[in-house]
């Protein structure tokens, strides 16, 4: 392919915020009086936050208005907010810098597409915003992922066709949005769940530049 961009989602790719977030909604869970497992967070991986809490009410059998789940997403929030504005650059997972120069240092534009309204909160505390061209979040888009609408926007910001771009993904629902969005995709983690991806490699410690552009 003709590869011009790489689009990145932030969350389990470039840090590992996912331990975070169950804290968070584990808190959450343990106040309504059920237990939230690391097993039951797989499942809110690379969704959105209010998808995230129904999928959580569901495993507690519980039931809520929508003020209630508005009043409920506020507190984990709060509680998540609290967790990521002790991160440091420490917590950049291996791979990521290394890869991040590389590609720019070949030409390639570098953009954040993730769901996350937190994403920027992040960038700033792990020190790598100035390492992407353009940040797609949460704020700026309408549908979540597995929509492709946050790769979109990506690779319309960034000035590139889709067909030009790689996402780079942890989540089904991302490698999903990527596929829908007309750009090929590689899976960080297991071939076990991201199996759908054009390739699939366990970190971004040792991909080279012909593996992407070779998709
Ligand atoms: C994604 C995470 O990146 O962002 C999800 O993988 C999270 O777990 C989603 O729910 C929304 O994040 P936030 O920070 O806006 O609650
Ligand atoms: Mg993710």
């Amino acid at each position: 392919m003709d590869l011009k961009g790489c689009i990145f989602d932030l969350d389990g790719v470039i840090v590992d915020t996912a331990k975070y977030h169950f804290l968070a909604w584990q808190r959450l869970a343990e106040e309504m009086g059920f237990a939230f497992t690391e097993d039951h967070n797989e499942a809110l991986k690379g969704v959105s936050r209010m998808a995230s809490l129904e999928i959580l009410l569901r495993v507690g059998g519980v039931v809520k208005d929508d003020e209630e789940k508005i009043e409920l997403a506020t507190r984990k929030n709060n509680w998540y907010v609290e967790y990521i504005s002790r991160m440091t650059p420490d917590e950049i997972l291996p791979g990521s810098i290394d890869l991040l120069n590389r590609l720019r240092s070949e030409g390639i534009l570098t953009a954040i597409g993730s769901a996350s309204r937190n994403a920027g909160t992040i960038l700033d505390r792990i020190g790598l915003r100035t390492m992407f061209d353009v940040i797609v979040d949460g704020n700026k888009i309408h549908s979540a992922k597995p929509d492709p609408e946050v790769f979109l926007k990506g690779a319309e910001e960034l000035g590139l066709a889709p067909e030009n771009c790689v996402v780079f993904e942890d989540a089904q629902a991302g490698i999903e949005a990527a596929l829908a969005g007309g750009m090929k995709c590689i899976g960080v983690g297991s071939p076990l769940n991201l199996g759908k991806a054009n390739l699939v490699v366990p970190d971004l410690k040792n991909i080279t530049l012909n593996q992407i552009k070779n998709l």
